[in-house]
């Protein structure tokens, strides 16, 4: 949700800038921008993504410091005035925000009354004309950015530039950036991504860090003043790979990473010998597994699609309640948060505003949560201090899909490890261990031989709705199916549990109605076929994702075999089926895939 990137050292800005919003171009591609820094500041703007930039910037621009952005609208309509950086009215200073600021309708009335004129419709605008009066009144930089920030609410993540100062001011409140330290150039950016090729030292600020970013070092600092104690850690190799290595598009890219995602998902975490799971980043003693009332499992989109399928699992293999929970409703529905209850937050990007809030308001309440995160070192990480990371690499195509099946793969092992504590035995754990080591090769099977979705795309591509159907675990994999279908191709999609379409989806299934159904050869195949037959009654053409040989295939107008597997372990294959049919119909319907429209990565706003 918008991507912030910054340079300052002794090599042309431009080009980097324009590179790093490349990177970082998934969180927010409304409208992007930047300004270099050459004896004036020098701003280009444009609305659309980093292409339609490159567009209107001359062949050389001049200049060795700069800031850039990459928006996603909150405040103010998708145009070129309201896209980042903004500049105050002399031109001398330049600001791209990341976030909310709450109060600036009020702040926005006070800059006016005094003969400020604001150009854009953005919140973000009041910031660089407050700063500017407080240069004005003999402030430093870096006090001129305090003494603003000290006067407005809400979150931010920004650089400031100014035209008569050889540094960039960064300061972090709720959206994330960090600073990387290069020899003799420094680069501030939203995520790693877009840091991996320059260094591997980097800074992730703290709420209410401030720094002084110049081509000799970085200056870390509090907002409420003195020094922070942030320091530098070394980024991991894994968030180098971020180019689509012939891939056509991030997306297919992603999905054919899955086994090998999975593969260093559960590399070292196969318990064989005790039949369990070995999660050494959740300080969770085995009393305290045993003795724990509850598990709850928190998050948005797609991770609150794999926290359904934890706490299927969990409860089935444990024997504990868990329940699965909206982020964005946790904190606002004032839940009674029980100390010894087991809490995790899942997300991809660690940045999640409202998966944040509800951390929040577990711990506020006496609580811990642990997390299940893909981006090492983010907000949630850290916020959390213990958890999983589910090791899936950068993700940049927007939709997700390796995290998802990473995010299921580590609640699995967590629902093992849970379950072998309380309830299951060495064997029943073996078996599942031997299982689910087996489950790459498997997903390499399944995508060497894909099926019939090209046949599948052609019924739903036209189709004025389609319906998802699952049953048990199935159920949350028809969400997931049907959110990535709608993300992408802009299709209304329905996902039910296959039991309820009787009792209202079914009043939408006319003749020629396309209804994808996951049925995997479980406790549920049968009722699942009744469930179908509900459906064909009414004209309905059912798309079925099924095991190999299982002679539910005579129930579908379109077979779609995954290799037969454990049930339990199930949703990591019958998913990928459902990305490749949303994939390939938004390709059929020319939508873009890894930029899907009004969506942006990471949602760092509530
Ligand atoms: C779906 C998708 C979103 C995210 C959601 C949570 O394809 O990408 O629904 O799953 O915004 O994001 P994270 O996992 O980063 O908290």
């Amino acid at each position: 949700m918008c991507g912030i990137f910054g340079f300052v050292g002794n090599r042309s800005a431009a080009p980097l800038l324009i590179e790093g919003l490349r990177r970082l171009e998934y969180r927010g591609y409304d409208s992007t921008g930047l300004v270099v820094r050459n004896g004036s500041l020098q701003m280009f703007k444009k609305v659309g993504k980093v292409s339609e930039l490159t567009k209107i910037l001359p062949n050389h621009i001049e200049g060795k410091m700069g800031i850039a952005h990459t928006r996603w609208a909150t405040h103010g309509p998708v145009t070129d005035s309201n896209a980042h950086p903004h500049m105050n009215m002399d031109e001398s200073i330049a600001l791209v925000h990341n976030g909310i600021i709450d109060n600036a309708k009020s702040l926005r009335n006070r800059l006016e009354s005094k003969g400020v004129e604001l150009t854009s419709e953005t919140d973000s605008e009041v910031l660089v004309h407050m700063i500017t009066i407080g240069l004005n009144s003999g402030q430093e930089p870096l006090e001129a950015v305090r003494q603003t920030l000290m006067r407005v609410t809400g979150t931010w993540g920004l650089c400031v530039l100014f035209k008569e100062y050889n540094q960039i001011i960064c300061a972090r409140n709720g959206s994330p950036l960090i600073i990387g330290q290069g020899v003799g150039e420094s680069f501030v950016s939203s995520d790693p991504h877009a840091l991996s090729q320059h260094t591997q030292n980097i800074f992730f600020l703290e709420d209410g860090d401030m720094a002084i970013v110049s081509s000799d070092g970085i200056d870390i600092s509090r907002l409420e003043g003195g020094s922070s104690t942030t320091s530098m850690t070394i980024l991991e190799d894994e968030w180098g790979e971020a180019d689509m290595a012939g891939y056509p598009n991030f997306m297919l890219k992603e999905i054919h990473e899955q086994p090998e995602a999975l593969r260093r998902c559960i590399s070292g975490r196969l318990d064989k010998s005790n039949g369990s799971a070995k999660l050494g980043g959740l300080k969770l003693e085995p009393v305290r597994l045993r003795n724990s009332p509850h598990v709850r499992l928190i998050g948005c989109g797609t991770a609150l699609n794999a926290c359904r399928i934890g706490q299927l699992a969990i409860e089935s293999l444990a024997r504990i309640p868990a329940v699965a929970h909206v982020s964005s409703e946790f904190r606002y529905n004032d839940p009674v948060i029980n100390p010894n209850a087991i809490h995790f937050a899942v997300s991809q990007s660690g940045e999640t505003a409202d998966t944040i809030s509800a951390v929040k308001e577990i711990q506020l309440k006496g609580g811990d949560a642990h997390g299940i995160i893909n981006v090492v070192g983010s907000s949630i990480a850290r916020l959390c201090g213990q958890g999983v990371y589910i090791h899936s690499g950068p993700e940049q195509a927007v939709a997700s899909t390796k995290a998802f099946t990473n995010m299921v793969a580590s609640l699995l092992l967590f629902a093992i490890r849970i379950g072998r504590t309380r309830s299951f035995s060495r064997e029943r754990g073996r078996n599942i261990i031997e299982n689910f080591e087996r489950i790459p090769q498997l997903m390499e099977t399944y995508l060497s031989n894909q099926g019939p979705i090209d046949e599948a795309v052609e019924l739903v591509k036209n189709a004025k709705s389609i319906l998802y159907l699952g049953r048990g675990l199935s159920a949350p994999v028809a969400s997931e199916g049907a959110l990535k279908m709608l993300e992408l191709a802009y299709i209304p999609c329905l996902a039910y549990p296959a039991g309820e379409m009787k009792h209202g989806p079914i009043a939408l299934l006319e003749e020629g109605s396309p209804v994808i159904v996951i049925a995997p050869n479980d406790k549920h195949r049968e009722k699942t076929i009744a469930s179908m037959h509900e459906c064909k009654a009414r004209g309905a053409k059912i798309i079925l994702i099924h095991e190999d040989g299982d002679s539910i295939s005579e129930e579908a107008d379109i077979s779609i075999a995954i290799p037969a597997c454990d049930s339990l372990l199930s949703p990591l294959l019958s998913v990928i089926p459902t990305q490749l049919i949303a994939y390939k119909t938004a390709l059929a319907l020319g939508c873009d895939v890894d930029r899907p429209r009004n969506l942006a990565k990471s949602v760092t706003v509530e």
